[in-house]
């Protein structure tokens, strides 16, 4: 069974992740299935506007802890290719709207910047998480000061706090809060409204907004985490994760 469905009904495109015993973890296959449904979204002529999602409990809670490379090179392969993932929406013509459905952790909430919209069911939870681990979230480091503004990011970042969806929405992260069960309907209705729209205006528009994210702040993230996994701290945090403990982290030394 994919752990990605994707379908397409009328002139909207739908992605949604199915692995939710492991909460939509990011997998090396979720991300390659997910590529395959953002190429066919794209490329299909019929459809205006794509809509991600989760199953269960989550909409993804960012990169599959199991699979972390921990030897530079590995990490820097593994960067390289989540970090181009994670900011793939941007590049797409054509819309893509987040309905988060829970959890929206790490690679998650990355994922969800990268979107055009992000529809938050009030269950929805964000949130960076990967400090605990002794690592750092490489794209939100970088667009979350742009998205929320310094101090707020300070707060998301240097804490690793969760918000609520109405914090996340006060903060700027989130285009709107619907009822839980209606997400999916919301999300559909939103993108009928961008259907309605001229489809080259759309895309002019999209492209003109994500200028703002391109450069080389990536790369940037992408060399300065590698080393960072194969820190101590790292595997002592991947390591607590795993054993359902608190981590000990070393500190710094002189
Ligand atoms: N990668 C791989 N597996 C993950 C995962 C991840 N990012 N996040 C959760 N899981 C797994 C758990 O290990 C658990 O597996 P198990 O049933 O075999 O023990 C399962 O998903 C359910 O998660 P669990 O932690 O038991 O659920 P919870 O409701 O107690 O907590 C979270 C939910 C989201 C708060 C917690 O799972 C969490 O903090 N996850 C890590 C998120 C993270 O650090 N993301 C950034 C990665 S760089």
């Amino acid at each position: 069974m994919s752990s990605v469905h994707y379908d397409v009904e009328g002139c909207v495109a739908t992605a949604r992740i199915d692995r939710a015993d492991r909460l939509n973890a990011l997998s090396g296959e979720v991300q390659a299935r997910l590529t395959e449904a953002f190429a066919a979204a794209d490329s299909a002529p019929g459809v205006r506007a794509l809509i991600v999602t989760g199953t269960g409990r989550a909409f993804s809670v960012g990169a599959d802890i199991d699979e972390l490379a921990t030897d530079p090179e590995g990490a820097a392969r593994q960067l390289h290719a989540s970090l181009t993932f994670l900011s793939s929406p941007e590049r797409m013509r054509k819309p893509v709207i987040a309905a988060v459905n829970g959890y929206a952790l790490g690679g998650g909430l990355e994922l969800s910047l990268a979107c055009d919209f992000v529809l938050a069911s009030e269950k929805a939870v964000f949130g960076v998480p990967e400090p605990t681990l002794g690592v750092v979230p490489g794209m939100a480091m970088q667009r979350l000061p742009k998205i929320v503004g310094i101090m707020r990011a300070r707060e998301i970042l240097l804490t690793a706090r969760r918000l609520s969806a109405t914090e996340a929405h006060a903060y700027g992260l989130v285009t709107r809060v619907v009822p839980h069960e209606k997400l999916m309907d919301e999300a559909r209705a939103l993108a009928q409204d961008v259907a309605r729209l001229g489809p080259h205006a759309v895309e002019l528009l999209k492209a003109t907004i994500n200028r703002n994210f391109q450069g080389d702040d990536l790369l940037y993230a992408e060399r300065a985490n590698a080393w960072l996994f194969a820190t101590r701290d790292a595997a002592e945090g991947i390591r607590a994760f795993r054993e359902k403990r608190a981590p000990n982290f070393g500190g710094l030394s002189a």
